[in-house]
């Protein structure tokens, strides 16, 4: 392990990634139907990211909220360097990159950095040391502006308890073996799967160990080592967490994770009373934990709890307007939550989805919907908010937006894949927040931003990228193998997009 690593792995980079879970938009909208106060997120606003990986999500908001100024600190240097020349390449000029631990953060001067409306904290809090959590809470005492917002996720407890072994056994194993980490990992999920396959074992005895490890078998070994392979991992309950960051003066407000914030989706019937008649928001998180088996939280704590009245809630939610993220044929209305499955109600989902397909409408217009005459209030809003959790539909930015930085983001990001590399999503101006999309998708609008308009002339020039990455297509579960067969089945999807999806995308500000 680096001597500067503090016990966190780098001998492998991280993955890159972007979640609709840290857009400013989508953070407004679980604090708003909490009736708490968001900051107004927009022109000269601030956010900063710590621990920001490839930088590739914190560049994507930046390329989607051009009027707002993005940071984003991570110590590793070689991803540092990386997310630096995406914002370089993709035209971005509102995002700055430090290779900065936190610690080296804080002993910046006083002024070096703005004060923020919202600081992220993704994958962070629960895999580093008692030490940086310290400091990252000192961080956000200093940097955090009144009545903004921390997202913060982490392994929690008791969720993540029978998990422990198994992350104990997979960093002994890949401790003693030889040769690349990828491999070394790889062979101790193998050992940990020979475990978790004989009866007697204690991770046969565990449905969750079983499960992990067939999840995990299906994982980027990068995105393994990191959550395997540091020293000082170390889940959380949410009490602790949150006492932590009571010495910055945060106050939980919601959860990111949407359908952990319903009681009904994520307790038991018979245990909702008991978690109900609590007073103390802590202990009442804590018990809904208890309820379900939930290994993975994503807070959001603001720093000075200010509820809206309920007119002022309301006015302000009927005011917000959805878009659909993806195909009105293709909405998902099925969805994990805490205790099992939700599959949403066609009487209020059906109708949703049929006026999101037209364009995006505000929440007081869906309510308005002959077809949801019938649907009470909290229906509708739950609706609404699990849809974004699934990130079936977002929340748009108030006002016009400038979608040049997103297209010529988007522009670079379509390129790279082209040429054979993987990045899981492209900037929606509209929504201020990351699209995420399969890759023959970005190789259409590759297509469609370099103006090639025969489609199976389009697949041709693809194939080379693919050719060199190894991805393949699939139809019905099974991998195209030929060239052939995977560009005519590109040729098809490109040609489905222009068709299908084009003019969603345009009016999401992505093309
Ligand atoms: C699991 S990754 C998450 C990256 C990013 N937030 C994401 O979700 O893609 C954790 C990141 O934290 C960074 N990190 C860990 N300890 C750190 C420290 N003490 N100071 C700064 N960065 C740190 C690592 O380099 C790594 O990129």
């Amino acid at each position: 392990m680096a001597a500067w690593a503090d016990g966190y792995f780098t001998e492998i980079q991280y993955t890159a990634n972007a979640y609709a879970e840290l857009a400013p938009g989508f953070m407004a909208f679980a604090c708003l139907r909490h009736g708490v106060r968001p900051p107004d997120f927009g022109a000269g606003s601030t956010y900063l990211e710590l621990g920001c990986g490839q930088g590739f999500g914190l560049n994507l908001m930046a390329a989607a909220n051009p009027d707002a100024q993005f940071w984003g600190v991570d110590f590793h240097p070689g991803q540092i360097d990386n997310a630096i020349r995406l914002a370089r390449d993709g035209g971005l000029a509102n995002v700055t990159f430090e290779d900065l631990s936190f610690e080296q953060l804080l002993e910046q001067p006083s002024g070096a950095l703005p004060r923020f409306d919202m600081i992220a904290l993704h994958g962070i809090y629960s895999w580093v040391s008692a030490q940086a959590r310290s400091t990252i809470v000192r961080l956000l005492d200093r940097l955090l502006k009144p009545g903004g917002l921390v997202y913060v996720s982490y392994n929690c407890l008791p969720g993540w308890a029978s998990l422990a072994p198994l992350q104990k056994f997979i960093a002994e194993h890949a401790a003693q073996g030889s040769g690349a980490p990828q491999a070394r990992i790889i062979a101790a999920l193998q050992v940990a799967k020979r475990f978790a396959d004989t009866p007697g074992s204690v991770f046969h005895a565990s449905s969750a160990v079983r499960m992990r490890i067939e999840e995990a078998m299906k994982e980027d070994p990068a995105y393994l080592a990191h959550e395997y392979l540091n020293k000082y991992s170390q889940p959380l309950f949410h009490a602790e967490v949150a006492s932590d960051f009571e010495a910055a003066r945060l106050t939980f407000a919601a959860s990111a994770n949407i359908a952990d914030d319903f009681m009904h989706l994520a307790a038991p019937g018979a245990l909702q009373d008991d978690i109900l008649g609590v007073q103390d928001p802590i202990l009442r998180q804590t018990l809904l934990d208890y309820s379900a088996v939930k290994p993975f939280r994503r807070d959001i704590f603001v720093r000075g709890r200010n509820s809206l009245d309920h007119f002022d809630q309301n006015d302000q939610l009927d005011g917000l307007c959805f878009a659909l993220m993806t195909g009105a044929d293709a909405v998902l209305t099925e969805f994990p939550i805490p205790i099992g499955r939700l599959t949403g109600q066609p009487v209020v989902y059906q109708p949703l989805i049929t006026a999101l397909a037209t364009g995006p409408k505000s929440l007081a217009e869906l309510r308005a919907l002959p077809a949801l005459a019938g649907a009470a209030y909290g229906a509708v809003l739950q609706a609404l908010a699990i849809l974004t959790g699934a990130r079936q539909i977002h929340p748009l930015r108030a006002g016009t937006t400038d979608a040049a930085p997103a297209l010529r983001f988007n522009r670079e990001v379509c390129r790279r894949v082209a040429r054979g590399e993987t990045w899981n999503s492209v900037a929606a101006a509209a929504a201020g927040a990351p699209l995420r999309i399969p890759f023959s998708d970005q190789l259409a609008m590759h297509a469609v931003f370099e103006g090639i308009e025969d489609d199976a002339e389009a697949a041709r020039l693809a194939w080379p990228g693919m050719a060199r990455s190894g991805r393949r297509l699939m139809i019905n579960g099974q991998v195209l193998q030929d060239q052939a067969a995977n560009e005519a089945e590109l040729a098809a999807r490109i040609g489905d997009f222009r068709r299908y999806k084009l003019l969603l995308f345009q009016q999401l500000g992505a093309i």
